[in-house]
Parts: C-alpha cells; sequence; structure tokens
C-alpha cells in the first residue's frame, strides 16, 4: 500500500513537473502536483522557522455511513494567509497520504496527488483568515489520521507541517461494520508499552474490555492524553482526575462532557472534603484539546505541561506521583455532572512521566475484612445458631455443657461469637467509610444498619427474659423468634446489596451462591421440620415451635429422630461451610 502510494506519487509528480505545470504559477492558482510528497511551494523559498501563525484543526463529523472530517485553517489574532495547501496522512507514517477526497468551493480546488482530490489548494489570493473544508476518507478505511498543511502568508513567506491532532477514522463500507468499541486497536499501544495506560474496570486492559481508558505519554515537558469511554444510556462525562490521596478532594480533574451532541473539555476541581465540584471557567495549563463522540463512544484529547497550577495548588509530575481517578457519568442538560456511576482509583500514586500499564486499586483491606466477618457471622455462626435452637432442642438431651442443655449452649456460644464478628465488621466499614456511606440509592448501609440493630436487641431481651415457667414467658419467646428471623432475612438482603456496590469489585457469581444458599436454607428447614412432624406424631406429643424453654430442664434420653438430625446437621455444616468460604474467597480474590 505505502510503497504503491509512494511511486505513484512520485510518477504523477514527475509527469507533472515536467509537462503542464507553469513556473510561478503557484500561488495564484494554488500548488501544483509536484509538491504532494513535501508540501513545499517551488518559489525558491525556505519554510519560515519560527512558530506558525496557523493552526490546523479537525472535527469528525459523523453520518450514517462512516465519518467525514471539517478541516479548518485558522489565523492568529491580526494574521491573514493568502494560499494553503492540504492533505490527509497517516497518523503513525506521515510519509503516506491517505487516499481520501476534499471538496471544492469557491476558495478551493482539489489536486489528485496519490488518488483523485487527495489534496487541496486555493483557488485565488484573497486574503483570508479562515477557511473550511470537508474531507470524505476511503471506502473501508479505519485508522488514525492527521491533516497537514502549509500556509502562505505571501508568495515568500510560507510554515509548513502545521498538523492538526490525530483523529480516529471510520471510513464509508457496503455495509457499515463499526467496531464493538472502544475499539480493540486502542489497546496495542497499552501491550508495546509505547504509552502508559490506565483503565476501568479493574484488569480491563489485559481483557481489552475497558468501559473508559486514559491513554497518556509524556514528551519533553508536556503529557498527551486521550481518553476514551462507552457512555451507557444515561451517561453524559468522562473524567479523569490527578489527586495526592486516593480520595476525592483537592483533584484536579480534565472532564469531557457531551453537551448538544457534541464533546467539549473543560477543567474542574473536586473541593475538599465536600462531593461537590466546581468547573473552571477556563482551562488551566490544558491545550490542543478535540474530542468527539460516535456511536456511543466518546475520545477526547489534549495536552499539558509536566507543571500546572490550579486553585494555588501546584502539579507537579516530574516531582511527585499522583493519584489517577476515572469516572463516568450522568451530566444534566446544561452539563454539570452528576454522580459517576462508575469510577475507579489507581492502586498507588503514579510517575506520569514514565510508561507503565497503572493498575486499579485493589478493594482496601477494610471492606474485604468487613464482608468477610459479615459473611462469617451472619451467614454462617448466626445461622448454624438459629438451626440448633429451632430443631436440636431433643438432641443430646441426656448431657449439658456449661450447666445448660448442649443447644443452648451452642446457641449462645455462636450468636456471641456472631455478634462479635458482625460488631467488628461493622466498626470498621465505619472506619473505612469515615461517616455515611455515598453509595445512594444503593440500600446496603440502612439494611446493614438495620440488621445489626435488631441483632444487638436479641442478647439484651435474651438478659431480660422472664423465667421458663413464667405466664409473660411466650412474649419473649416470640419476640425472641421474630426479630432473630427479622434480623436474619434483613442481613442476607443486605449481603445481596452488597454485590452491587462498586467499593466490594464482587462478581456476579456472587449472586448465585447466595441463591443457593437461601434455597439450601430453606429446603434444610423444611425437611427437618417435616422431619419433627412425623417424629411428634410417633411420640403424640406437640412441640411448639416457639418452646425455646427447654434449658433448664431435664429430660432423661434424645428424643426419637435424634440421628437423623445429627446427620442432617453434620451435612448442614459441610455445605455451609463450604458457601461460605466461597463468599468469602470471592471477597479476597
Ligand atoms: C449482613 C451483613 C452486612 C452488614 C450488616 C453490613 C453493614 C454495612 C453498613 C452499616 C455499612 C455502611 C457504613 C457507612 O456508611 O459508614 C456498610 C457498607 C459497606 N459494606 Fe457492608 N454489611 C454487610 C455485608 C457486606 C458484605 C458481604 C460486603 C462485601 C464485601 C460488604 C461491603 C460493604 C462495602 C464495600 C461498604 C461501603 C460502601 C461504600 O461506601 O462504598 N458488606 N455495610
Ligand atoms: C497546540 O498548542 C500549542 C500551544 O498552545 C500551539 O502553539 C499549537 O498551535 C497548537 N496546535 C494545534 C494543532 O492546535
Ligand atoms: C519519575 O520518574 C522520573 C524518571 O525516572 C524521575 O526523574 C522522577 O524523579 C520520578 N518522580 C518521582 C516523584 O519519583
Amino acid at each position: 500500500m505505502v510503497n504503491v502510494g509512494v511511486s505513484r506519487v512520485v510518477i504523477i509528480c514527475v509527469i507533472a513537473t515536467a509537462c503542464f505545470v507553469p513556473k510561478c504559477s503557484t500561488l495564484r492558482s494554488g500548488a501544483p502536483p509536484q509538491a504532494c510528497k513535501n508540501m513545499i511551494p517551488k518559489h525558491g523559498e525556505s519554510p519560515q522557522k519560527s512558530p506558525s501563525p496557523y493552526t490546523l484543526s479537525g472535527e469528525i463529523k459523523s453520518g450514517s455511513n462512516g465519518d467525514v472530517v471539517q478541516v479548518t485553517i485558522f489565523a492568529s489574532e491580526g494574521e491573514i494567509f493568502k494560499g494553503f495547501f492540504v492533505q490527509a496522512r497517516l497518523k503513525d507514517d506521515p510519509s503516506h497520504i491517505v487516499e481520501g477526497s476534499f471538496i471544492e468551493d469557491d476558495m478551493s480546488r482539489v489536486i489528485n496527488c496519490n488518488a483523485a482530490k487527495s489534496a487541496v489548494t486555493h483557488k485565488n489570493t484573497k486574503e483570508k483568515r479562515e477557511f473550511t473544508t470537508t474531507w470524505t476518507p476511503p471506502a473501508n478505511f479505519n485508522g488514525e489520521v492527521i491533516f497537514r498543511g502549509t500556509v502562505l502568508k505571501d508568495f515568500k513567506t510560507f510554515w509548513i507541517n502545521i498538523d492538526t491532532l490525530p483523529l480516529s477514522i471510520v471510513g464509508p463500507s457496503p455495509q457499515p461494520v463499526r467496531k464493538p468499541v472502544p475499539s480493540v486497536n486502542l489497546y496495542s499501544d497499552c501491550e508495546s508499552q509505547k504509552k502508559s495506560c490506565f483503565g476501568m474496570p479493574s484488569l480491563c486492559i489485559r481483557d481489552k474490555s475497558c468501559s473508559v481508558i486514559l491513554i497518556y505519554i509524556y514528551r519533553e515537558g508536556e503529557v498527551e492524553f486521550e481518553m476514551t469511554g462507552a457512555l451507557g444510556s444515561s451517561d453524559k462525562y468522562i473524567a479523569v482526575g490527578m489527586s495526592e490521596d486516593n480520595k476525592m478532594g483537592e483533584d484536579s480533574v480534565t472532564e469531557c462532557v457531551l453537551l448538544n451532541e457534541k464533546v467539549i473539555i473543560r477543567q474542574s476541581w473536586n473541593i475538599p472534603s465536600t462531593y461537590n465540584n466546581e468547573i473552571l471557567k477556563e482551562p488551566m495549563g490544558i491545550y490542543n484539546q478535540s474530542g468527539y463522540y460516535v456511536d456511543g463512544v466518546m475520545t477526547c484529547r489534549w495536552k499539558s505541561k509536566a507543571l500546572t497550577t490550579m486553585r494555588n495548588t501546584v502539579h507537579n509530575i516530574v516531582n511527585q506521583n499522583y493519584h489517577l481517578l476515572l469516572a463516568k457519568g450522568p451530566a444534566s442538560s446544561d452539563g454539570v455532572k452528576r454522580k459517576h456511576s462508575e469510577r475507579a482509583v489507581s492502586d498507588n500514586p503514579v510517575n506520569l512521566t514514565l510508561v507503565s500499564v497503572v493498575a486499579g486499586a485493589k478493594v482496601p483491606l477494610f471492606i474485604k475484612l468487613h464482608g468477610s466477618l459479615m459473611v462469617a457471622a451472619w451467614i454462617g455462626f448466626a445461622s448454624l445458631a438459629i438451626l440448633m435452637a429451632r430443631h436440636y432442642k431433643q438432641v443430646w438431651q441426656a448431657n449439658t455443657l456449661c450447666t445448660v442443655k448442649i443447644w443452648f449452649a451452642i446457641h449462645r456460644f455462636l450468636m456471641l461469637l456472631s455478634l462479635s464478628l458482625m460488631i467488628a465488621g461493622f466498626v470498621l466499614i465505619f472506619l473505612h467509610v469515615e461517616g455515611w456511606s455515598q453509595v445512594k440509592p444503593n440500600p446496603h448501609p440502612i439494611l446493614g444498619c438495620v440488621a445489626t440493630g435488631l441483632a444487638l436487641l436479641q442478647p439484651i431481651m435474651a438478659m431480660l427474659r422472664p423465667k421458663p415457667d413464667a405466664r409473660k414467658r411466650p412474649i419473649f419467646n416470640w419476640l425472641h423468634w421474630f426479630v432473630g428471623n427479622a434480623a436474619k432475612i434483613v442481613a442476607v438482603l443486605t449481603i445481596f446489596f452488597a454485590v452491587s456496590l462498586q467499593a466490594a469489585n464482587l462478581p456476579y457469581a456472587y449472586y448465585w451462591i447466595l441463591v443457593g444458599y437461601v434455597a439450601f436454607y430453606f429446603l434444610f428447614h423444611l425437611l427437618m421440620q417435616l422431619h419433627a412432624c412425623i417424629m411428634d406424631r410417633k411420640r403424640g406429643t406437640e412441640i411448639g415451635m416457639q418452646e425455646l424453654n427447654g434449658e433448664e430442664r431435664d429430660s432423661p434420653k434424645d428424643a426419637p429422630g435424634s440421628n437423623f438430625r445429627r446427620f442432617m446437621l453434620g451435612i448442614y455444616i459441610v455445605i455451609v461451610a463450604g458457601l461460605v468460604t466461597a463468599l468469602v474467597l470471592l471477597i479476597w480474590l
């Protein structure tokens, strides 16, 4: 491709020079084809070395059949230009002219460089402040291009190699097939370690499945950033923050917001110790920004100096490492960001001058401990304790432990153990969150507090309970039964809601294990209840389900069916221990 293109250019250029390009016609009627390659007008002058007073910008306009690009030449304040010559080049090999086509208008005419209409030049030498043209990529093209221009102030004064930022283009195709996005090509610079990459959710770079990815490279005092995100139906922004710690507050944020179908790039500042974010009127220290939005994917690029100042806070990426924060979320119709629907923090502070694949934060230790303690307490010990009180009063009737019936000793021990784990887990999470967590609308925190509150009521009620033969005893029995089961149900719901907590980063499999646990728990109780009914009928006595008063009474021997119950207990312990282990392992892996 490249070779064919280049040789064709050379041939065309040679023929063009030899045959029909009169000397010095250049400025009058635009660049001649021999200028195709180096884009230098043959005036015998050399290009200016000073910074160009002109800039080129490209904006992608996506249509139903591929993208077109609107390319604009701007003269800076007070400057004019008379002539220009613009081509599309491959970003990764700028010597290669991309074979798309420009359109002609009353200011411009097209030139056939390597292909028909692959360059555009001026038609007249009127003074211009701005010129805009449209470029259509070749069919099936999918890649990154830059637009390169030569702009002539007059005959002798001109600047060459004025480039736009790279643009990712998808050309028209017979059956337009768009890559699922963000496209897999994005990850090549991460894999080859040409650039640094940070994406979310964690490990998405390895799996090429990022919902938002930031790619950056530090070169000669400036950092080039590119951020791409697949927006969900309600998402309107993607943002990256730089922070000295891994929490919100005092962070400088660069954000790309979809506002009226256009991508705007701006900066904002997270105000410390609040969840507020203040949008800056003027970007501080970012420049050369560009952004576009195609088929649900937003891409924006910008550059920033190593040293920037925002809100009197100096950021210097050479002297200081920063945590990177990524976020994506909805915004109001006037572009004010709402709370993120997804976010990630780098595991460690990052040296932005070095190329690396930045690892996302692991789930904090306190959250892991909180989850594990709660699972062990509720799913493990408390449910076993409930089981003992429910179905094991008549088993081991002959023996006592610590002067009370065995079932009661085990129930009390397991409940106290589970209560201690629960309190530890409760304290840990409040220490971690430092206040009330902002996970609305997830009811996990509220349900968690209700479950813990109910659980704390239980030992208090138990200490104040009336004697087994007191008249008010049945009220206690009912209350204890009711509160205990309510706590258990609320706790299991709380754990279900933990799965959708971003900070817990739990896999979906968690739901199924929980569902399996609930199903097993119900089946088990059902079976034991059935068994109890059959045994009761045999014995001809009735056991009320709220009879919780066997603790201080003596009966000489095991009730009938005790062997079956003991066998079932073994099965219960093995299965629930397995489920609890799986639930805890998933928290830690
Ligand atoms: C029945 C068991 C559980 C109870 C009673 C419970 C209770 C709570 C409470 C009260 C909070 C709010 C803390 C605050 O706002 O300061 C909380 C937060 C949290 N819990 Fe649980 N929890 C339970 C199970 C779990 C499990 C199994 C996990 C899984 C890892 C988990 C993960 C979390 C996380 C990540 C938060 C912090 C949310 C945030 O602010 O981002 N919890 N929990
Ligand atoms: C990029 O920004 C620099 C500094 O502000 C400016 O000189 C240059 O012309 C810009 N380039 C483009 C393509 O906008
Ligand atoms: C980041 O890396 C560069 C290059 O190795 C080094 O000069 C700089 O001191 C590092 N920055 C920090 C804060 O460690």
